[in-house]
C-alpha cells in the first residue's frame, strides 16, 4: 500500500470508490468536485499493489479553519487502519501548513467513523440538526492539529 498525493489521473478511480461509499443524500463528490479539490485542496490516497485506490482523504484549505471534508476507505481494505493513517497524514500536513485546527461533520448514526475520529482527538463541539439531505443530523467536530500520535507519513506502508 503507497499514500500519496492524489494527481488528475486518479479522478476516475476515486470518483468510483466515491459512487461506491457514499449515496445521494450524503453528497457523493462529482468528477467536477474531485477534479477541483485535486487540484485546490488536500487530496492523498491509499493505493494498493495492484493500483487500486483502496481509502482517500480530503480536507479543504481554502478557508480560515481547514476542514476534512471526506474520508473513505474501499470495503475490502477495511480494518487495517487505513482511515487512521491517512486521517494523521492530512492533520499532519495541516499542521505544517499552519492551520490550528481541524473540524469536520459526520452523520450521528456513524458510530464507526466517529470513535475512529475520538482516537485521533476530534472532540463533539455542535449539533446541526437535519444536516443531511435525509433529515439525519451531524456532529461538528474539532481537534487540533499537531497533536497526532500517529506518525502520518507519506510513501509505502
Ligand atoms: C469509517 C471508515 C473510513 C473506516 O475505515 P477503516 O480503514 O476501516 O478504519 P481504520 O481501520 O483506520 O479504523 C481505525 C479505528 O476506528 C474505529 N472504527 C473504524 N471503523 C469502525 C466501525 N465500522 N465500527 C466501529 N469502529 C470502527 C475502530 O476503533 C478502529 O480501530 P480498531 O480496528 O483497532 O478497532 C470506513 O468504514 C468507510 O469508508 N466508511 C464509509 C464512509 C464513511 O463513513 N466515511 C466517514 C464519514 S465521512
Amino acid at each position: 500500500m503507497t499514500l500519496r498525493k492524489a494527481l488528475p489521473g486518479d479522478v476516475r478511480g476515486l470518483y468510483l470508490l466515491e459512487q461506491a461509499l457514499f449515496s445521494a443524500e450524503n453528497f457523493p463528490l462529482s468528477k467536477q468536485s474531485l477534479y477541483y479539490h485535486v487540484r485546490h485542496n488536500l487530496l492523498y490516497l491509499a493505493q494498493s499493489e495492484t493500483g487500486e485506490i483502496a481509502g482517500y482523504v480530503l480536507a479543504l484549505v481554502r478557508r480560515k479553519d481547514a476542514k476534512i471534508y471526506s474520508l473513505g476507505v474501499a470495503q475490502s481494505f477495511r480494518g487495517n487502519k487505513l482511515a487512521q493513517k491517512l486521517m494523521a497524514l492530512v492533520m499532519k500536513e495541516l499542521d505544517s501548513l499552519g492551520f490550528k485546527r481541524s473540524l469536520l461533520e459526520v452523520r450521528t448514526d456513524n458510530p464507526g467513523a466517529i470513535y475512529l475520529y475520538k482516537s485521533l482527538g476530534f472532540s463533539v463541539t455542535k449539533r446541526l440538526e437535519a444536516f443531511y439531505r435525509d433529515g439525519y443530523d451531524a456532529y461538528l467536530m474539532e481537534a487540533k492539529n499537531g497533536g497526532e500520535k500517529l506518525p502520518g507519513t507519506l510513501g509505502h506502508l
